[in-house]
């Protein structure tokens, strides 16, 4: 067993407290490899704003478990050597079982997401606040989910969404003991998000559900996920060098940015990563088809994504400046 606190790693408590005052969100960042570690470190030094680095199921089993917690030791230690030590939080996201969280804790996070939105009610309460009980011993925080958000997650596709019904926030908060809860408000999973025409907007988020929610639950941290925005200038490089999407569009930033100054204190954000990077790889491939050296594609990719990052800190969740 290692302790979050010997990687030199922060839990989200206090993050979630500044930001919920502070009218700002943290940035949740999925990764399951060093470029995209290195990307997400650098924005968050440069731009002075915490983070929350999110390991998923697939991530675990991708990049091992043993490499993440280096990597997530080596992520504290990159930061101070590029200037500034911001506290970084490492997350295990959509966790699926207590035997998951367990080895998670273990192993170094500092966080973790229990999401039992999927079961009825009764069953998600006694699961999360199983977790929870177990976490807490460690000082570790939970997230629970309340609501189906549609779209990919892991291997499990939901077809349709089912937003969080307020009347349940108060209730599940007070009987799990969780720290953060997740919602659903329309926001949804993956880069295919919405199906749209060429210039139709996407549909607008569902804020009376988010007001509703708060007034039970004052300055309670919420959560959002599935917060990509399919930035429209990323699938255009992806199409204009041989990729094929077509008729999709995210969140609209300025709805996540009328998010981020309520109790919504973590937005998560994965797809758009995955979109800048296959872009500027896309774009060597053409232009360059000799190139066959890693670094001079993945370099490019790195390169695309931390100025995503940087977008999504300054523009959209307004976490810079915070550390
Ligand atoms: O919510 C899901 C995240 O985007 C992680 O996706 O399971 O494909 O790593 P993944
Ligand atoms: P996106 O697919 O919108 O990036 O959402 C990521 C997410 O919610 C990870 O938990
Ligand atoms: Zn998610």
């Amino acid at each position: 067993m290692i302790h979050y606190k010997e990687l030199g790693l922060v839990n989200s408590k206090e993050l979630f407290q500044n930001a919920v005052k502070g009218g700002y969100a943290i940035p949740a960042f999925n990764f399951n490899n060093l470029e995209q570690m290195q990307a997400i470190i650098s924005a968050c030094v440069e731009t002075k704003s915490p983070v929350i680095l999110q390991v998923s199921k697939g991530a675990r089993k991708y990049a091992n478990q043993t490499l993440l917690q280096y990597l997530a030791k080596g992520a504290v230690e990159y930061a101070k050597e590029l200037g500034c030590a911001i506290p970084i939080v490492l997350h295990l996201d959509h966790g699926d079982s207590l035997e998951t969280v367990k080895s998670c804790i273990e192993s170094g996070f500092s966080s973790v997401m229990f999401d039992g939105s999927h079961f009825p009610y009764e069953e998600n309460v006694r699961l999360t606040k199983e977790v929870v009980e177990y976490a807490h011993k460690y000082d570790v925080t939970v997230e629970g989910e309340l609501g189906v958000l549609a779209g990919i997650e892991d291997d499990v596709v939901a077809e349709h969404s089912s937003y969080t019904r307020p009347e349940e926030v108060e209730d599940f908060v007070k009987r799990t003991g969780v720290d953060s809860l997740a919602i659903s408000i329309g926001t949804s999973h993956g880069a295919f998000k919405f199906k749209v025409q060429p210039g139709e907007l996407p549909p607008p988020l569902k804020f009376d559900i988010l007001e509703e929610c708060e007034k039970r639950i004052p300055g309670f941290p919420i959560v959002l996920h599935g917060a990509s925005s399919v930035p429209q200038d990323i699938v255009a490089d992806i199409n204009k060098y041989g990729g094929k999407m077509e008729g999709t569009a995210g969140v609209s930033e300025d709805q996540l940015r009328r998010a981020a100054g309520s109790a919504v204190c973590k937005i998560n954000i994965d797809s758009d990563g995955r979109l800048a990077m296959t872009a500027a790889i896309r774009k060597v491939f053409i232009e360059k088809p000799g190139e066959f050296d890693p670094r001079n594609y993945l370099g490019p990719a790195r390169d695309k994504l931390k100025e995503l990052y940087k977008h999504k800190i300054i523009n959209v969740l307004g976490s810079a400046n915070r550390v």
